[in-house]
């Protein structure tokens, strides 16, 4: 009773050149599946074909027959252990194993230890798992009517599938503002179950080393200390203490906010690991990937916008359901159930805003996962976005000059937003006002007007965005009680060249690159002389790790100050080399020199040599430094998006022809990396819009759980982007820089969205939901009277 696929199918790891020495592993290109360890174990789960069903009996004897399996775990093994629940991010409870039931189609049932790979597929692949299937609730609406089945029946006093209700803003002044409005606009939104589909699929290697009671965990995570703390406060009772776990996050082949939370199968390979004493390897594949972990979106939205005549928008409204499958794991900050979802009034000078969301529970795996974005801000990007292109068209005017009208201007920041956001900086009508001129906008209306005359379809599409990035400030974001800040220690070597190591961890956005840069640049030491590390919890100092665009942010900014902290020293010994006092220096990267004669100078590299060999008396040897930054404020970058799309009315297919993303992330560090991080976002914005969708048939069977079904878009699919900036610092960031890497797909969808509604809305289309597939298109457009 197993959904895996054959070995030779699933799984990366056949396909990589495994080296048997784990000491490599840094920076060398090797992931966690490359690390194996003499002795070790793997582990293959079973997984359920049925959404929601009684466990009756789970029969092993064929499993422990195959050669090489060494054991069968289930949940009742680690119900002894009290290792059979977990708590997730959000305070709620996720099975490791079932002990009783079943809440999502491919949960995982039992695991299965071999002394190889292949033999715990084998092994997996003969468990005999009997259930007894009982009615999936599947939408969410269903779920919250009277007389659903309750889901969590584990939870004492639970009568409903409802989780958490949260509201934010003003509500009798939006419901004032709504009933003085001269114009209203209302729609539904779905924005889909999507998954973040990385290259790499999850995975760990687990060794409890029973000689010193050492745990070593090689696993993707984005979030290494964070994880420890987390297993130690799980697993303290058995024995395993914080200063006795390592986890090491070797490089990680994408992560997108999937690869912040803890997933079963690491329990599973811990506590197997702990039990044998042998290192024990804990892979998914692909179908695995895809089909239990890594979900975001899955938000049902009714929103409403109210408008003077004029074009002046007044007000938001907006109700929510978010399935959160069967229990919420969502990577959210604890304060914030439904995420940064409250920057959902956007770039726009709204004066009242209410927003309501609900929690609720469905049989489907845990969701809500901050893919490639803040926190749900793609969510609230896309809502307004599209409710301020819909007001726009129903009240007749162009998007572009509506936006311009209400967009925040430049001399309202820092401005405090209706739901109480206070946004840093920005020149929303800058951005919007270069992507116009790029893409030729005056033109692009006058060639569109033209072919509506001849009956073809041609859409412009505009995204003007504010994202929200760089968690904290600590005093508002924690996760699990843990606060957000971030940190950066850098020692710098007798002979001047310097180690720096960071709470963040890459997952392929350059860190090793723009932190050197960022050191270089203050201290004035080469780039190449600067080993940047991050991701092993034993040498890194304490950091939240990297999601949701905060490396910047705030491990950037805590470079900065790390840095700072080096110069005031240095600059006491350098004054004790030049026998002058402190303040009569001046420092440039790199040196100092007396004011007034610039020939009397110390360079770095002297004065780190002098800290280790001629430090003034009474100073401390070594020139070392810590920043554990805590951020005043986020950071909020911005981009304007206009997107050009061509529709056959033959077959139903968005062509997007024309894509210009203009972006502002303050100073920019890296303009190459920040390309980069642009390009691929952008492609992950195309892809929720016109591709991707994981949906559940009524019976809680998953429609795209492979890659037949997902359609993740190749090179043949992705237009060529255009891209640009504009630079609005940051007032508060030590460098003027804000985040970036999420801003691309945050921000694209609702441009291609836009786009195919401008090229229909003469039809009487107001809103088309995403992903706009071809099929979607040609029935809509068949309702609408229209044919080849
Ligand atoms: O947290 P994460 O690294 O994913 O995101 P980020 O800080 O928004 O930026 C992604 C990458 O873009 C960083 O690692 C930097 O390499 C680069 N960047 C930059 O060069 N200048 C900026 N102002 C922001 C980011």
């Amino acid at each position: 009773m197993t959904l895996r696929t054959s070995p030779e199918v699933g799984g990366m790891g056949h396909s990589i050149k495994r080296k048997e020495d784990p000491r490599f592993i840094r920076g060398k290109g090797t992931y966690v599946d490359d690390v194996v360890l003499p002795g070790m174990l793997y582990l293959d789960i079973v997984r359920s074909p049925h959404a929601h069903a009684k466990i009756v009996k789970i029969d092993s004897a064929k499993a422990m027959a195959v050669p090489g399996v060494l054991a069968v775990i289930t949940g009742q093994d680690l119900a002894k252990y009290n290792l059979h629940w977990m708590p997730t991010l959000m305070s709620d409870t996720q099975m490791v194993l079932p002990v009783e039931k079943v809440m999502y189609q491919a949960q995982e049932v039992a695991a299965v230890l071999a002394t190889s790979r292949y033999a715990a597929a084998d092994g997996a692949a003969v468990v005999e798992v009997e259930y007894d299937p009982l009615p999936a609730v599947v939408d969410p609406h269903k779920a919250l009517e009277p007389g659903a089945p309750v889901l969590r029946t584990d939870k004492k006093d639970k009568k409903d599938n409802h989780i958490w209700h949260w509201e934010w803003g003003d509500r009798a002044a939006t419901d004032r503002a709504f009933a003085e409005a001269d114009v209203t606009v209302k729609e539904q939104i779905y924005i889909p179950r999507i998954h973040v589909a990385s290259i790499e699929t999850c995975g760990c290697i687990a060794h409890f080393d029973k000689v010193d009671g050492k745990l070593t965990v090689w696993m993707t995570t984005q979030a290494p200390h964070a994880i420890r703390t987390v297993f130690a406060l799980v697993a303290g009772h058995v024995g395993l203490a914080e200063h006795k776990i390592r986890i090491i996050s070797p490089d990680i082949g994408g992560g997108f906010g999937g690869k912040v939370p803890v997933y079963p199968g690491y329990v599973i390979a811990v506590a197997a690991s702990v039990l044998t004493g042998k290192p024990v390897k804990w892979i998914e594949d692909r179908m695995e990937n895809l089909q239990a972990d890594s979900f975001a979106r899955d938000y049902h939205i009714t929103a409403e916008l109210a408008a003077k005549k004029d074009g002046t928008l007044t007000a938001l409204r907006i109700k929510t359901l978010a399935d959160h499958g069967y229990t919420d794991a969502a990577a959210n900050p604890s304060k914030f159930p439904a995420g940064l979802f409250h920057v959902c009034t956007g770039s726009y000078d709204l004066k009242a805003a209410h927003v309501e969301v609900d929690g609720v529970y469905t049989n489907k795996p845990p969701g809500g996962i901050a893919y490639r974005c803040s926190f749900r801000v793609t969510e609230a990007v896309h809502t307004i976005e599209r409710m301020v292109d819909i007001m726009a068209h129903q009240l007749g005017q162009d998007p572009a000059e509506f936006r311009m009208k209400n967009f925040i201007r430049p001399e309202q920041f820092p401005y405090k937003s209706a739901l109480g956001w206070e946004y840093d900086s920005g020149n929303y009508g800058g951005a919007l006002q270069k992507a116009m001129d790029g893409v030729g906008y005056a033109e692009l209306r006058r060639e569109q007007a033209e072919k509506r005359k001849r009956g073809e379809l041609m859409g412009i599409g505009i995204s003007s965005f504010t994202e929200i990035v760089g968690a904290g400030p600590s005093k508002h974001f924690d996760i699990l009680g843990l606060k957000m800040f971030d940190s950066c220690e850098i020692r710098i070597h007798p002979t001047g060249k310097a180690i720096a190591r960071f709470g963040t961890k890459s997952q392929g956005q350059g860190h090793e690159t723009t932190y050197a840069q960022i050191l270089a640049e203050e201290l004035g030491i080469p780039a190449a002389d600067i080993q940047v590390e991050e991701g092993d919890t034993d040498t890194a100092p304490y950091g939240l790790g990297t999601y949701a665009s905060r490396s910047t942010p705030v491990a950037g900014a805590a470079a900065a100050v790390a840095s700072r902290k080096i110069i005031d020293k240095g600059r006491k010994i350098a004054a004790h080399l030049l026998e002058v006092a402190p303040e009569d220096l001046v420092y440039e990267p790199g040196k100092f020199s007396v004011k007034g004669s610039p020939n009397r100078s110390k360079t770095i590299q002297d004065v780190a040599f002098a800290a280790y060999t001629n430090h003034p008396q009474g100073m401390e040897a070594g020139l070392e430094a810590v920043s554990y930054y805590d951020p005043p404020n986020l950071t909020y970058p911005f981009g304007s998006y206009i997107c050009v799309v061509d529709i056959d009315k033959g077959t139903g297919e968005v062509k997007v022809r024309r894509f210009l993303a203009i972006d502002d992330c303050g100073n920019i560090i890296n303009p190459m990396i920040v390309q980069g991080q642009v390009h691929g976002g952008l492609t992950m914005g195309l892809a929720p819009a016109l591709f991707e969708e994981i949906s559940y048939d009524e019976f809680g069977n998953v429609q795209g759980g492979s890659f037949i079904d997902y359609l993740v878009p190749t090179a043949v699919e992705t237009p060529k982007w255009e891209t640009g900036h504009t630079v609005t610092p940051s007032p508060h960031h030590p460098l003027g820089a804000k985040g970036v890497g999420e801003s691309a797909t945050v921000g694209a969808p609702a441009a291609i969205a836009n786009a195919v509604v401008d090229a229909l809305w003469h039809l009487g289309v107001r809103h088309v939901d995403i992903p706009i597939t071809p099929p979607k298109v040609w029935k809509l457009l068949r309702e609408k009277g229209v044919t080849e």
